[in-house]
């Protein structure tokens, strides 16, 4: 088969150099899209008299054969024919003849390929958004669940100050909002019909751009013909959306992995999402998780794949755009996979509340209360945070801990110390006291669960 459109060459081209330009092995997926696209096309070329309205009546019963072959499977695929694009029309002309040939009038495939992306990315970013929803969901069961499970909070993953695991996990539902609105900012520059600018230039005919842009949901049209051909900047900003929130994925699997160690004991993975190991018997390795972690790095290398095909490309379309497609869809299906993975570890897994607490026992997590008891008696914060100190360092070569000091023993710190110290030392009486908003006190983080179920409702 003559696999380049009129180039005049019928010479039968080296099959290694067919194999490096092909795209029909990763671009088929974009089948229906393509086919949604011609549709929409043809009825413009119809209602503005560019074509017969039996021709395109024609072309558009064809064009839906086809999609059902595809999708059947009897689709033959053949990779001297390059790309989805060109499988389509050649088909299209294989069924009936020169009418099929009139399809590709006023269009080329540097406008339909951006068109199919676009289309694709719509339907994908749907789904994210709801994958994200769904995870948000998973997030706010746990909460509540566990609203009042105790827990250490860390920074520099040392003992902080002891929070609500409610808390904890609260705070990457607040991430996965950010996340959803950014794809959904992202929509909005995706959800542009790039279709009638043709190769580069528009073209002689009468097209009805609008129209095309309205048949397929698009909110208007790109501006300029040049600029519609020579952007990826729309898959740029997903792939850059998709690296934030494998990010996010990443560290929660982190944390999934950490907590889950012998050493922390807080929470349990369920078998389904944990392997054995070939020669330990013991071993329930968190393998999902690291797998999230571990694609993520793959994600952030697709984004800077694509910033970098396309960093010195002239105007207009170049080949190396068709570089753009497996950076994507390798993205979106280990996005989807992660968020989907994600959620389920956590409807599943089990959880320690005893191991929680007891790892607060005998730590210094409530020395800030400390310090805020004295400041609330008068004492410049930063005074109270040096007396603190003194009795924590003096507490641990004691070889004690706050709650087996004695009244003497805190005064000889601060003669503002009173009896009741020995309530603000209690975990439970620190969660409660820390009630400003955003906070870990039982009533701040029931605000916040609140809030999330008012932001899961909103599509
Ligand atoms: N397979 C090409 C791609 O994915 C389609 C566009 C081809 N246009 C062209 N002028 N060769 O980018």
């Amino acid at each position: 088969m003559n696999k380049s459109w009129g180039s005049g060459s019928a010479k039968k081209r080296n099959q290694l150099v067919e194999e490096f330009l092909e795209s029909i092995s990763f671009d088929k997926r974009l089948y229906k899209y393509d086919i949604q696209g011609s549709i929409a096309h043809v009825k413009m070329l119809a209602k503005c008299k560019i074509i017969a309205d039996s021709e395109g009546k024609r072309i558009v019963k064809a064009l839906k054969e086809i999609e059902k072959e595809i999708k059947s499977g009897k689709f033959k695929f053949d990779p001297s024919l390059e790309d989805i694009h060109t499988h389509i029309e050649k088909r299209l002309i294989e069924k009936i003849g020169d009418v099929g040939a009139k399809l590709h009038t006023a269009r080329s495939r540097n406008d339909q390929v951006s068109l199919d992306m676009r289309l694709f990315l719509r339907d994908e970013i749907k789904e994210i958004a709801k994958l994200i929803r769904n995870l948000q969901k998973s997030i706010l069961k746990v909460a509540e669940k566990n609203i009042d499970t105790v827990m250490p909070g860390y920074t520099h993953l040392q003992h902080a100050q002891p929070i609500l695991f409610s808390h904890w996990i609260m705070a990457y539902f607040f991430m996965l909002d950010r996340d959803w609105e950014r794809f959904l900012n992202t929509f909005d520059r995706v959800n542009v019909s790039p279709l009638g600018a043709a190769a580069l230039a528009g073209t002689s005919h009468a097209i009805d751009r609008e129209y095309t842009a309205r048949l397929l949901g698009f909110s208007k049209v790109t501006p300029s013909s040049m600029d519609a051909v020579s952007d990826r900047d729309f898959i740029i900003e997903f792939l850059a959306d998709a690296s934030l929130i494998m990010m996010h994925l990443s560290r929660l699997s982190e944390e999934l992995i950490l907590f889950s160690s012998k050493e922390f004991g807080f929470i349990e993975l369920s078998d389904d999402f944990t392997t054995g190991s070939s020669i330990m018997p013991q071993k329930k390795n968190p393998d999902v998780c690291e797998l999230i972690r571990g694609k993520t790095g793959r994600v952030y290398g697709n984004l800077m794949s694509l910033l970098t095909t396309m960093k010195s490309l002239p105007l207009a379309y170049n080949r190396d755009m068709q570089e753009d497609k497996v950076p994507l869809f390798d993205t979106v299906d280990t996005l989807k996979g992660s968020l989907s993975l994600s959620a389920q570890m956590l409807d599943t897994m089990k959880i320690n509340k005893k191991k929680m607490l007891a790892s607060l026992e005998g730590d210094f997590s409530m020395a800030t209360d400390l310090a805020d008891y004295l400041v609330k008696k008068g004492v410049p914060f930063r005074k109270a945070h040096q007396v603190v100190s003194k009795l924590v360092k003096g507490t641990v070569k004691k070889k004690k801990d706050l709650a087996g000091l004695t009244l003497k023993e805190f005064k000889s710190y601060s003669t503002l110390f009173g009896r009741n110290v020995f309530d603000t030392i209690k975990v439970k009486v620190g969660i409660a006291a820390r009630k400003s908003s955003g906070g870990t006190a039982k009533e701040s983080v029931k605000r916040l669960i609140a809030q999330g179920k008012e932001i899961v409702k909103k599509k």
